[in-house]
């Protein structure tokens, strides 16, 4: 009972460069978008409309959004904390706004400098006003396994926010484990509970692979029927207000494995690969991917 077909959203321009010390000039980012956005995949998260104080890496999110250019086939979303962003959003052009919030009360004040009590207004009021400009709206919750801060977060405090987002419009959750310490018994506890209240279609799971395990909690993800998850090529990233958060896991690692098992993408690997290279030479880093250190070296 393994989903036929899995929806990838690229969140590399997005949560793999918010966390870069050195500036990427906004050239290279929309060169890179733009490859990207001819490898097959369908959605792509291309920036933060966020404080830029805060996320200088993305301060360029608006000359990025008005210049990339549009494949018809690709959804493109863009981070939104507030009216502010929507607002910027808007006019630099998202086709679905990406609110996020936490699970932790704690790992929430300090990402976004609130209470998740005073969180919700704001996003009740951006969700309802992306819905009325016609997009779609993510739901992002960080620390749904763990938090930095504040250790274990149960099922039941992520399902208060997943109902509180949903009620307030949301088209579907992405379920953040914000610093990649998720198992798989972990990935079904959560599961068990929340596929008990939404149907699967709704639910992204996002994995950072800071300790190897999201492959893993990929496949246990499967195995419930889900058929949306978030990733980066070459494994870029980190949230900066979580300790320890390194990457999200490696669209070509998560692509090996859904070819190698049979699940379409309609993901070119050998595309995926070389926008992969193109960015780890811009960053003049290697980057934390198997695959790309396989294929430099070949
Ligand atoms: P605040 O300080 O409470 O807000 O920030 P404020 O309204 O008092 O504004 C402070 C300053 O920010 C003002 O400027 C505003 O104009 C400006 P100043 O007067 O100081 O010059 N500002 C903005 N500027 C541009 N665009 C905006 C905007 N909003 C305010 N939209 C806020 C609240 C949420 C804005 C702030 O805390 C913030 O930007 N946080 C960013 C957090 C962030 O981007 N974190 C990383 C992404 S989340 C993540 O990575 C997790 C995820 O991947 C899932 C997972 O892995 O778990 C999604
Ligand atoms: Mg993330």
């Amino acid at each position: 009972n393994l989903p036929k077909e899995v929806i990838m959203k690229e969140v590399g321009p997005r949560d793999g460069l918010q966390n870069e010390k050195e500036w990427i000039p906004t050239e290279h980012k929309i060169a890179w978008i733009n490859m990207l956005s001819n490898t097959g995949v369908k959605e792509i998260e291309y920036s933060s409309f966020v404080n830029p104080k805060m996320i200088p890496a993305l301060k360029d999110a608006r000359e990025v959004g008005e210049r990339i250019i549009r494949n018809p086939d690709v959804t493109y979303s863009a981070l939104v904390p507030n009216m502010k962003g929507l607002e910027f959003a808007l006019e630099a052009g998202i086709d679905r706004a990406s609110v996020f919030m936490s699970a932790s009360e704690m790992h929430n004040q300090k990402n976004i400098n609130k209470s998740i009590g005073d969180t919700y207004p704001i996003l009740e009021e951006v969700i309802k006003e992306a819905k009325d400009a016609g997009k779609l709206v993510t739901g992002y919750i960080s620390t749904v396994f763990d938090c930095p801060y504040q250790g274990k977060i149960t099922p039941e405090q992520v399902l208060e926010v997943c109902d509180r987002l949903v009620e307030a419009g949301v088209d579907d959750l992405s379920l953040g484990d914000t610093i990649g310490t998720a198992v798989p018994t972990d990935v079904e506890k959560l599961l068990e509970v929340l596929l008990k209240h939404f149907p699967k279609e709704k639910l992204i799971l996002h994995f950072h692979d800071t300790r190897g395990m999201a492959i893993a909690n990929i496949m246990t993800s499967l195995h419930y029927g889900i058929n949306r998850f978030d990733s980066t090529v070459g494994g870029l990233g980190g949230c900066p207000y979580a300790k320890g958060a390194t990457g999200n896991v490696d669209t070509n690692d998560v692509l090996y494995l859904l070819h190698g098992i049979g699940i379409e993408t309609g993901i070119s690997e050998k595309k995926m690969q070389q926008a992969g290279l193109y960015i780890q030479n811009i960053l003049g880093k290697q980057l934390p991917s198997r695959s790309l250190a396989y294929i430099s070296n070949a």
